[in-house]
């Protein structure tokens, strides 16, 4: 029978991740997958990731199932982290939160449940937008269309052709936001736009599904939630998938969570119970090692502060990153304006070259981002800054 069967290529981001392992070249520079990394190029379990799990390790007493909805802690701890404490979604009882594998569970969870209360939806994802999210979404059975985002002239959104092709879509279109962090270009709204945008989704009545992977990485943990805080509070139904993946460097640990905001308490219910019979067909309860360790970082005043401190590093550190590479590619490159990559924001950058240009960065420097030209901006270092603008210079000098 499998005999049938065509070999498929690898994922491009995962095919990135094992060519870069292979490449035995010293020099080399992993600007592919979505990972953080510190000035050495590890990518360190957190302090207070560290700390949460020896508790947990002393204090846990059974491996016994927890539950289809996962870890009931977690859940309430992940909504007050993305919703703000007090929020009136939450006050109203309109939300319901299931524990699920990492964002792309979330994800797909969120397509999963979008496709049984509306059949035949179509969810419009932006141009471009990452790559999973074709299969994440159309594997639940919802088609994709796009809508004009990036601007790769000025590094930023295209706005007005955004709001147009809004304008023109039925009701009860699916929209698929990035929150904060845009991957894979990190052009973001600003607030006076998603306020902008929030008007148009209410008047044509869109149904928002909004993606947040990176909250704190960008411009902190409050305002890369305010999309969703402000959607939340202002129409009757929003689907949020979020994941704990880079924010607590959790990615192995498959960590997310998914939140649907229902017009009524009695419609979160009715939504809850047949989120629980989706997932228990696709993974019946979610893992529990990493919702146990957010849950014991939030619950602590002390391992919270710990893992703010961690989060506020992390984003100071791409932010000055994002500084230094438009500095030094300034100097090597005067002919050309990369100061887009400044402006950006969270861990991605579309950096504007060509493939054959980035795989003539792969194959002759070892420096590695996916073939659109996406780079992860952490994947930096103080030590290879000027390498990888040499390289740069020489790629595009040479083409
Ligand atoms: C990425 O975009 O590189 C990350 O989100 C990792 C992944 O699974 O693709």
């Amino acid at each position: 029978m499998f005999e049938r069967l065509e070999p498929i290529a690898v994922d491009t981001i995962l095919g990135l991740m094992a060519a870069y392992r292979a490449d035995p070249d010293p020099r080399k520079v992993d600007l592919g997958i979505g990972v953080y990394r510190n000035d050495r190029g590890e990518t360190p379990v957190l302090n207070a990731v560290q700390r949460a799990e020896t508790a947990l390790l002393a204090s846990q007493t059974t491996k016994a199932y927890v539950g289809p909805t996962g870890n009931p802690g977690f859940n309430q701890t992940m909504e007050l982290l993305v919703f703000g404490a007090g929020h009136p979604c939450l006050s109203a009882g309109r939300v319901r939160t299931v524990q699920a594998p990492g964002g792309c569970g979330a994800l797909r969870l969120g397509a999963e449940i979008i496709r049984t209360a509306f059949p035949g939806s179509v969810v419009h994802v932006p141009t471009p937008t990452w790559a999973n999210h074709t299969p994440l979404l159309s594997g639940a059975g919802l088609k994709l269309e796009n809508y004009p985002y990036f601007d790769a002239v000025t590094g930023g959104v295209q706005f007005s052709a955004m709001l147009a092709a809004f304008e023109r879509l039925p009701a009860a279109a699916v929209v698929l936001l990035h929150a904060s962090c845009h991957n894979p270009t990190g052009a973001d709204l600003s607030q006076e736009q998603w306020r902008e945008v929030l008007a148009l989704v209410k008047r044509r009545r869109l149904l928002p599904f909004i993606d947040m992977a990176y909250q704190g990485l960008g411009d902190g943990l409050d305002a890369d939630a305010f999309a969703i805080r402000l959607f939340s509070s202002e129409l009757p139904e929003v689907v949020c998938a979020v994941s704990c993946s880079k924010n607590f460097g959790l990615y192995r640990e498959r960590t997310g969570a998914l939140h649907v905001i229902t017009e009524s308490a009695a419609a979160a219910d009715a939504t809850l119970s047949n989120l629980v019979r989706i997932a228990r067909g696709i993974w019946s309860m979610p893992p529990d090692h990493g919702a146990a360790v957010v849950y014991g970082i939030l619950n602590d005043a002390g391992l919270r502060q710990v893992w703010v401190e961690e989060v506020a590093a992390m984003r100071g550190r791409i932010r000055a990153l994002r500084s230094a590479a438009v500095q030094q590619l300034q100097q090597h490159c005067p002919q050309r304006d990369f100061g887009f990559i400044a402006r950006q924001r969270g861990m991605f950058s579309y950096f504007g070259i060509s493939t054959a240009q980035v795989r003539e960065l792969r194959s002759r420097h070892h420096i590695y981002m996916t073939d659109d030209s996406r780079m992860n901006v952490a994947g930096l270092r103080q030590e290879n800054l000027e390498y990888f603008a040499r390289s740069v210079a020489e790629v595009l000098a040479r083409t």
